[in-house]
């Protein structure tokens, strides 16, 4: 393992039962991520994306291959172990927001801390990294009492609470409208750049995947290198190259 490499995938691969047969939706992935780099992972719907973002976020396991994160394979730990790393050192942002709807802003934040090391000053550490994410003002909201943008600023702020060093994200601006999706993602590259933060979204917007220092693709569970040239620029421009 390159210490530089925050993550390495090895020759990874997820089979899943559909429907009785055995569907390979990876199938044969190896790529690296630096510490501090930011990764955008785009391709056509049913590629493999969320797949690949579980496993890397040790939801899910490989079938074959290995997941290292920080040196630790992950992808071969007891689920305890595994769990304790996914609270330490990994934080994640859904589409959905899919914050806790009985809790309001500041809990949600909190809630993340009291199964770690920092349970004593949960809700401090929360109330301060809510102050980053500039929403102070909100603390004793509801969910459904925040607009879209909000929500997904309090998601972000409860994925980054624990110190992780790494940051996914499925689809982080997909229920939002540009303008929020723009202020989202600003807030993702402060965090990005203050926190010294590893960053692998998924995307399928190319305005959203240019956020990125660096774009794979995924085509039927494998990674493509290159997009072709005229997927890469705007289709006016690429049919005056032809
Ligand atoms: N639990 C599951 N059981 C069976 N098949 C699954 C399961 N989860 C995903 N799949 C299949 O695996 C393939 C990849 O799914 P995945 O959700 O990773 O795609 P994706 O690239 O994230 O797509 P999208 O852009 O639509 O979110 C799809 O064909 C999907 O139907
Ligand atoms: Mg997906």
């Amino acid at each position: 393992m390159n210490p530089q490499n925050l993550i390495e995938v090895v020759d990874v691969h997820r089979n899943l039962p559909v429907g009785g047969r055995i569907l390979g939706v990876l199938n044969g992935v190896t790529f690296n991520v630096a510490a501090g780099e930011w990764v955008a992972l785009t391709g056509p719907s049913g590629s493999g994306k969320s797949t690949l973002l579980g496993l890397l976020a040790g939801i899910d396991r490989p079938t074959s291959g290995s997941v290292f994160l920080e040196g630790i394979e992950i992808s071969a730990l007891p689920e305890a172990k595994l769990a304790q790393v996914r609270n330490r050192k990994i934080g994640i942002v859904f589409q959905a927001f899919n914050l806790i709807a009985s809790m309001n802003v500041l809990e949600n934040v909190a809630a993340p801390l009291y199964i770690g090391p920092h349970r004593r000053n949960a809700r401090e550490l929360a109330r301060k990294m809510l102050a980053q994410v500039g929403l102070t003002d909100r603390l004793d909201h509801l969910p459904h009492q925040l607009s879209g943008g909000e929500q997904q600023r309090v998601a972000i702020a409860r994925a980054l609470v624990g110190g992780p060093s790494l940051l996914l994200a499925d689809e982080p601006t997909g229920n939002l409208d540009s303008a929020t999706s723009t202020q989202v993602l600003s807030l993702i590259r402060d965090m990005h750049r203050e926190l010294n933060l590893t960053v692998v979204m998924v995307t399928h917007d190319p305005q959203v995947a240019a956020y990125a220092d660096r774009q794979i693709h995924l085509r039927d569970g494998r990674l493509v290198d290159e997009l072709p040239v005229f997927e890469n620029i705007p289709a006016g421009i690429a049919r005056g190259l032809q």
